[in-house]
Order: C-alpha cells, then structure tokens, then sequence
C-alpha cells in the first residue's frame, strides 16, 4: 500500500517534469542581483552601530515577546515603534506584523466578509490572493494596472468594496498608476489598500513610500509596508486609521493568534527608521543605475519588462531555458534567480534583475554583455 507520503512523491515528481521544482539553495555566491536588500541595509555596518546603541539602552529586555501581542507579547516599545512609523509614512495609526505575508493575508481575510467585494490586480502577491481566498467576500480580478478594468469590475461590485494594488510589482518592477486609482476608489466609495513592499524605505520623501509620493494619504484605506525588502530586515506594518488598528486587533487572526516580533526585531527596525532620512545619495545611487541599467536595455536583444525601478526583468520563456539561463550567469559570478512558471504566467518566465545601491556600472554592464554573449539562448528568442 502507498504510504502517506505518495500523493507528496507524485506532486514533487510533475513538478520536476515542468522544470519547476523548487529547491532550496545557500545564496550569497557571486554579484547580488537577487536580493531585495535594495539600499543595502541587510550589510550596513552604520545601521549595525545604530542597532547596537538601541540594543545597550536595555540589555536585560526579554529574548523573545512570550506570547501574542493580547497575551504577554505587548509592550511600550511596540506601541512606540507603532505610533512611530504610523508618523513617518503620514498614517493615523499603524500595527505590526512579523512578516508582510502575514500582514497581507491577514488583512484580505477579515476586511471584507459575505456580501462585500474584493477586488485584486491579477498580478497581485500571492500573501495577498491567499487572504482574499480565505475571505468569504466575493473575489475580482482586474487586468493588471488597466484602470478600465478595474472600472468595469468597480460597477459590479457590491457591499463592503476593496481594491488590492502594489505600488511596485515583485515580478516585473512595474508601478500601480496610484493616482488614478486612488480617484477611482473615492468615486465609488471603495477602499484602496496598497502593498508598498518593494517600494518602502525607497520612494517619497525619505523613503516614506509612493502614496507619501502622490500625496495620497487620506485616499487610500489601508497601506502594507514591508521591512524584509528595502530596509535589508524582516516584519511589516499595516497603515490606516485608528478605527482599522482597532479592528485588526480584534479580527485579524495572524495578528491575534501568532506570537509578537520580539524586542530584538523592534530594536532593528527602530533603527533602520532612525537611519531612513539619510540615505538619499544611496537612493539617489539606485536611481541613477536605474537609468544606466534602462539605457543598455535599449540596445539588448532581449524581451524586456518595461520597468523604470530597481527590479528589471528579462524574459526567457520556458522553464528549461530561463533556469539554464540563470545556471550560466551564476557560473559568470552573477547571482541571479530564474523566476518560473507557476510563479509567473508560462511563457513569461524570466530572470529577474535586483539593482542595488552597492551594485556598480561595471557589474552591471558585466551582466549584460554576459547575457548577450550567451549561446545557451535560444536565438529566436530575441527581440
Ligand atoms: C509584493 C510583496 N508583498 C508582500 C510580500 C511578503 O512580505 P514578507 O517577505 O515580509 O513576508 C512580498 C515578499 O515576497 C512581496 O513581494
């Protein structure tokens, strides 16, 4: 008889036979093109010595938070960190998540129940699509960034209505057209919620985030800043008014149910926000391999994703032949990711390209020129 590990075998097994078993690798060999320690704060020694400073205030705090934040596992610094940051990204009120999965999910799941709508880009993360399935709301899907659709599926809506977006996509480095949703969301009373994990610590003032950049803070409903990406950390913050902490606090089940960050993490990102206002030449430096990176775009024989942000992407359709792909640059000494399908759409895969503050022109035009020189590529493949 089969064991109860054959229905695991089998899935494992057509996986491998579409190219698209996961497999876990160490990372950290060659030029970081991966990560998405974007301002290169997972490696600052600054903000390691502002860590340290915070740390010594309170040498004997506890390890861990010992329980959920309505157990034992609140605390002033928590409150503190909250009201914080709530400040910095121009909020009424924030609460913490220890991971931005969490901090999604949880959300979509209790904002909207039986009778309301949720309304999703069709590229949206899937910390996102996996709250709206476990909601009870109805579920949309608009074509992604098409401000038409999202109209069109505005006017079937009813209920409660909420519309997820990123401000950045994870997948492309494509942006929200924020602005024009944010109207479209006033004009039929819905609330927009915007994911600004690839884009906090990075666009704004200080890095405060695109709705701070669009002056849209009061159009949208709620905002989901991550700190595992741009702020080199890990956890996340909800934004909103007092009235959606309040209710998070109450129904949000990852929040209730899962034990606080513990004083260590508050400690970090306390201090990756102390450090945030002074790092525009890094974000300047960004900016500006941006450009560089776009430039040498035009002169590539490859697809492209159009993206003018620190996430770039070559398209290399088919499982086989983007990991291929990846496996050469890796042995060039370039750390890059194939992303495959199912993680995006077949024929769209590709290897996505992290730009860095600590990345240089040289790595960059090094990167490219191996790209173009490859021969594993098939030729048809080119633009
Ligand atoms: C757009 C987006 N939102 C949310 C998350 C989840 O954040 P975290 O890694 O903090 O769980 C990710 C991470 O991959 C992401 O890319």
């Amino acid at each position: 008889m089969d064991g109860p590990d054959h229905k695991l075998r089998q899935a494992l097994a057509k996986r491998a036979r579409a190219g698209s078993l996961r497999q876990l690798s160490a990372s950290g060999a060659g030029i970081d093109f991966c990560s998405n320690d974007y301002l290169g704060l997972a490696r600052s020694s600054h903000l390691r010595t502002l860590i340290d400073r915070i740390r010594a205030k309170h040498p004997r705090a506890p390890l861990g938070s010992t329980g959920s934040r309505l157990i034992s596992g609140n605390s002033a610094a928590a409150e503190h960190l909250e009201a914080r940051l709530a400040v910095y990204h121009r909020a009424e009120a924030g609460l913490l998540f220890g991971s931005g999965y969490a901090a999604n999910s949880g959300l979509f799941a209790c904002i909207a129940g039986p009778g309301d709508t949720l309304i999703m880009d069709e590229l949206i993360h899937a910390s996102s699509v996996d709250g709206a399935r476990l909601s009870k709301a109805r579920k949309l899907v608009f074509r992604h960034n098409d401000l038409d659709d999202l109209a069109a599926r505005l006017d079937e809506a009813s209920g409660a209505t909420f519309i997820g977006v990123e401000s950045l996509y994870s997948m492309g480095g494509d942006t929200a057209p924020l602005p024009e949703m944010a109207a479209l969301a006033v004009e039929y009373g819905a609330g927009l919620v915007v994911d600004e994990a690839h884009s906090n610590g990075i666009t704004g003032p200080g890095g405060a985030g695109s709705v701070v950049e669009n002056g849209l803070e009061d159009c949208v409903f709620a905002r989901v800043h991550t700190f595992g990406k741009g702020l080199g950390l890990h956890g996340a913050v909800v934004l909103g008014s007092k009235t959606l902490r309040d209710y998070l606090v109450n129904f949000c089940r990852p929040f209730v149910y899962s034990t606080a960050p513990p004083r260590d993490s508050l400690d970090k990102i306390e201090a990756a926000y102390e450090l945030l206002p002074e790092l525009d030449a890094e974000r300047e430096q960004l900016f500006s391999l941006v450009r560089h990176t776009r430039s040498a775009i035009r002169e590539s024989s490859f697809q492209w994703v159009e993206s003018n942000t620190w996430v770039q992407s070559v398209i290399i359709p088919g499982n086989d032949q983007v990991l291929a792909t990846a496996g050469h640059l890796g042995e060039l000494g370039f750390d890059v990711k194939a992303i495959r399908a199912p993680s995006v759409p077949a024929g769209s895969e590709r290897i996505r390209i992290c730009l860095h503050a600590f990345n240089t022109v040289d790595e960059i035009d090094g990167l490219m020129a191996a790209l173009e020189n490859l021969q594993c590529v098939d030729m048809s493949l080119r633009a």
